[in-house]
């Protein structure tokens, strides 16, 4: 297992579509390995590949506290096969958006076919933080964040919050 590097908004590479795999082979499977350590090191309780660096379409999640047992679910190639009518508003935030969050409105509850770390197909209904999760993580293979669910006026301010706190990260130069 490896920590990846997790790339930052607004880097280009989170803004492309993921392809997907042909199978869930030994490479897809150690992946979702790194993935996970990765997550789990930032912490998080999602992450996308393309995220870190890899267009392809593969998630990984876990909403297990500290505390608790992990439970990971890995996923490759998901696909939403039915969305509630229902919506339902998350506080979110995102690993390549550190320490910025934003209320998002998405289907409350899902069903969602993907191919797992065995190469099975598998149906998941979700609802709860579960059913955002899986959403906010399949948007990133799409190319699109959580800030492009919000007005462009909330999502200047991020940005310009964003620029502002890595030129005072830069050392001064004489
Ligand atoms: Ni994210």
């Amino acid at each position: 297992m490896a920590l990846l590097n997790i790339l930052n908004y607004p880097d280009k590479r989170l803004h492309k579509i993921a392809k997907p795999v042909d199978k869930v082979d030994a490479e897809v499977r150690r992946l979702m390995d790194d993935m996970l350590e990765t997550m789990y090191k930032a912490p998080g309780i999602g992450l996308a590949a393309p995220q870190v660096g890899e267009l392809k379409r593969v998630i990984v999640i876990d909403l297990a506290r500290e505390d608790e047992k992990p439970q990971p679910l890995r996923m490759a190639n998901p696909e939403l096969i039915a969305v509630s009518d229902e919506d339902a508003v998350y506080n979110e935030g995102c690993l390549s958006l550190p320490e910025h969050y934003a209320d998002v409105t998405r289907p409350a509850a899902i069903k969602v076919r993907y191919l797992d770390h065995e190469n099975e197909i598998r149906e998941l209904e979700a609802d709860g933080l579960l059913a955002t999760c899986i959403q906010h993580e399949m948007d990133h293979l799409e190319g699109i964040l959580f800030v492009d669910h919000l007005t462009a006026l909330k999502r200047n301010m991020i940005l310009r919050k964003l620029l502002k706190a890595k030129k005072s990260q830069q050392p001064v130069s004489a």
